[in-house]
């Protein structure tokens, strides 16, 4: 940590980071350890959580503790959450941010594919939001921060049983939204067009996305000040725009790239 970003008055964030390896999470994670932030990070290969623990202590991270855990495993949401925010000693971010995007072909082929990314990008998240958001609100307190995916704006043959799921759980944080509000409780959707991470490293044109690090900082600046739905690059709040304009005859007839 440098002695400028010591000397600032930050007050630490008790912050829960549900998908802790991920690449955008790490990327946020880098920045909440340099300001002194206190973590608790989950994920579900040890040796990746161990290597990100690891980082945060290392950039000055307040407090980190950590679990290896499958999310996917809902009856096990309520155990894992309590655990966490005890060991926090109290949650101010919720930031979920695990995500798989699967084979589309293999969803094609095959139901039990795409069980899978819709129980990984939806079941599974609206599972630990259900906990999350019943703890803030009794609380009126706290941010839950969630990574859904432009990919949910429009279904598109590329990917669109990873798109559904997004687009399920983006009108599930709006409907939370909308019920804890009131309560005290800001709900963050986070809308990334592509990024250069593990998830599109195989995709074509992927050295064209955007870049994890400015990503991370665009979604960090998000959870401090505060508003509803981030798009991030901000430029994708356009193209969707323009994208959902686009009349139904005329889009299935497209063929839009897979990111
Ligand atoms: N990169 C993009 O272009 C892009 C665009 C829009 C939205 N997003 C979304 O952004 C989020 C982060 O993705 P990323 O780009 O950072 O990709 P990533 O590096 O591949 O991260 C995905 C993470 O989710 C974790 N994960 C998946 N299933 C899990 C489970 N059942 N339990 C625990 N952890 C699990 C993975 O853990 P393991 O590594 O251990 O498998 C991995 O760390 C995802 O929700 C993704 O859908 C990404």
């Amino acid at each position: 940590m440098s002695a400028g970003k010591a000397s600032t008055a930050h007050t630490p964030k008790r912050i829960l980071v549900l998908g802790a390896t991920s690449g955008i999470a790490e990327a946020c994670i880098r920045s909440w350890a340099e300001r002194g932030d206190m973590l608790y990070l989950v994920g579900r290969t040890a040796s990746k959580v161990g290597v990100v623990v690891d980082d945060a202590r290392v950039r000055g991270a307040a407090f980190v503790d950590s679990a290896v855990a499958d999310l996917d495993d809902t009856a096990a949401h309520p155990q894992l959450l309590a655990h966490a925010i005890n060991s926090l000693g109290g949650l101010d971010v919720a930031f979920v941010a695990m995500g798989t995007m699967g084979e589309q072909a293999q969803s094609e082929r095959s139901f039990d594919a795409a069980d899978a990314v819709l129980h990984n990008n939806f079941i599974a998240p609206a599972s630990l939001l259900t906990w999350l958001a019943n703890y803030c609100a009794q609380r009126h307190t706290g941010t839950l921060a969630v990574i859904s995916s432009v990919a949910g704006e429009r279904g598109r043959k590329s990917n669109y049983v990873y798109g559904s799921a997004k687009a399920g759980l983006t009108a599930f944080l709006s409907g939370l939204r909308n019920r804890i509000d009131r309560e005290g409780v800001r709900v963050l959707t986070i809308l990334p067009g592509p990024v250069k991470t593990a998830m599109t490293e195989s995709m074509k044109g992927s050295e064209k996305f955007a870049d994890v690090n400015k990503v991370a900082a665009t979604i960090v600046g998000a959870i401090d000040k505060g508003g509803d739905v981030l798009y991030v690059p901000g430029i994708w709040k356009i193209i969707m725009g323009v994208i959902k304009l686009i009349p139904e005859s005329v889009f299935k007839k497209l063929s839009l790239g897979a990111e």
